[in-house]
């Protein structure tokens, strides 16, 4: 049985890797025609991945064949589906990848076929927009085709583990495609659960994101009470914490593609039905997470002031800009932020991360600073002076 994987970005290729590891045909389909050409010759495009290198060397090319045509997919019964959903300044969903994949897969849809979306969108989205693109464009009703939602569960870096091991997602547009799509997952997926709707499925994704932004945000407010109050948090947290207690971990703030976006999918669309009371403490977690760098940034000068010379001779480094540690991205970092805000503050700051060259830090317009030049070094995960 052939399955299309559609978007071979990091969390695509990893999944691609591994349905081609349970002795399936995948057809991986990718805009990205110089991603597709590596991946057909064996090399993989995401090396921090763990154990991609191996899967891609096997079968890259092979049982994994990547293809920028759509058309090349066409005798696949089954679609998944795993592109970005883009979000605007003002948090709102941008469909356009979304619609622009499924409009082209529903060119190639047949009697029978199964197409299932795995990136995370607000909910409902799988039932209304996602049906309606591929019923246009096949002539076929829901029925005829099958649709569900099994939202990526994964995290870069370890994506092959969690696939593995970590509970995964569910739910049909209607009861058959739920029941089809189970089936399908559980030949590659050990640990599958199957949920009633495809609503359903969206939303656990969802305030999973939601449930980890409000608990960091407590984190965050406890860590300042804390301190306030010359209270070591740690020792705190670590006897706070039991089985009905679990205080997250503080930091500079949230990011990353996922916790720091998916609360607005909730906020937005409950603002819209002017629930705004369903909300608050969402929006408001948002407000303290994002705040975080405005704390931190004051606690370093205040470190820095401490030093008997003109705060403008002072050379502070941050130890760490990625927006989590190991993981080699940017997106919405907080500690990348907070970087900014003192540079902006005219001061000597300068940002130090192993999984970054001096020449990358610079192209970021941020200097280079080795720790042993500085006079205060902030690690930015472990929210440590040194
Ligand atoms: N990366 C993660 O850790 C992670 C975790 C959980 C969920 N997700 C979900 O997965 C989605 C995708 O994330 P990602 O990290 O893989 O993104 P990514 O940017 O790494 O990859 C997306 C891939 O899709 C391709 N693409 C774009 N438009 C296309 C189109 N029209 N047709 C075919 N291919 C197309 C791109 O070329 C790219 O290779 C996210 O929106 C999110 O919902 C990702």
């Amino acid at each position: 049985m052939n399955i299309a994987v559609v978007g071979l970005g990091n969390a695509g290729l990893p999944l691609a890797s591994v349905i081609a590891d349970c002795g399936f045909e995948v057809i991986g389909v990718d805009i990205d025609m110089e991603r597709c050409e590596r991946i057909n010759r064996g090399i993989n495009p995401i090396p921090e991945e763990a154990g991609l290198d191996d899967l891609i060397e096997r079968y890259g090319g092979k049982s994994l064949r990547a293809t920028p045509r759509y058309e090349d997919a066409k005798g696949c019964k089954s679609f998944i589906v795993i592109v970005p959903l883009l979000i605007d300044e003002g948090h709102n969903p941008d469909f356009n990848i979304l619609e622009e994949a499924f409009r082209s897969i529903g060119k190639i849809l047949k009697k029978g076929d199964l197409v299932v979306l795995e990136t995370t969108v607000p909910p409902t989205t799988t039932e209304t927009m996602i049906r309606g693109w591929l019923e246009e464009e096949s002539g076929l009703q829901l029925g005829d085709f099958y649709l569900a939602h099994s939202p990526e569960r994964i995290m870069t870096g370890y994506s092959i583990s969690r696939l593995r091991e970590f509970p995964k997602i569910v739910g049909g547009a209607d009861e058959e495609s739920g029941r089809l799509a189970f089936d399908l997952y559980r030949k590659f997926i050990p640990n599958l659960q199957r949920v009633t709707s495809s609503r359903v499925a969206e939303f656990v994704k969802i305030v999973e994101g939601c449930y980890r932004d409000v608990n960091i945000a407590l984190a965050n407010e406890i860590l300042k009470i804390s301190e306030e109050l010359n209270i070591d948090f740690n020792e705190a947290r670590e006897y706070a914490n039991h089985d009905y207690c679990h205080i997250h971990l503080p930091s500079t703030g949230v990011g990353g593609h996922c916790i720091p976006v998916y609360p607005w999918f909730l906020i937005n669309e409950m603002e819209k039905r002017e629930k705004f009371g369903f909300v608050e403490l969402q929006r408001c977690s948002r407000k303290i997470n994002d705040e975080m760098v405005g704390y931190w940034a004051e606690r370093i000068v205040l470190k820095a002031l401490k030093i008997d010379r003109p705060l403008s001779q002072i050379k502070i480094c941050l130890r760490g800009i990625t927006y989590r540690k190991g993981v080699k991205e940017l997106y919405h970092s907080r500690n990348l932020a907070l970087a900014r805000v003192l540079a902006r503050k005219g001061l000597q700051v300068g940002v130090y991360d192993e999984l970054f060259s001096e020449e990358e830090i610079e192209s970021l317009s941020l200097r280079f600073m080795d720790p042993e030049d500085a006079d205060v070094v902030f690690d930015c995960f472990e929210l440590r002076f040194s």
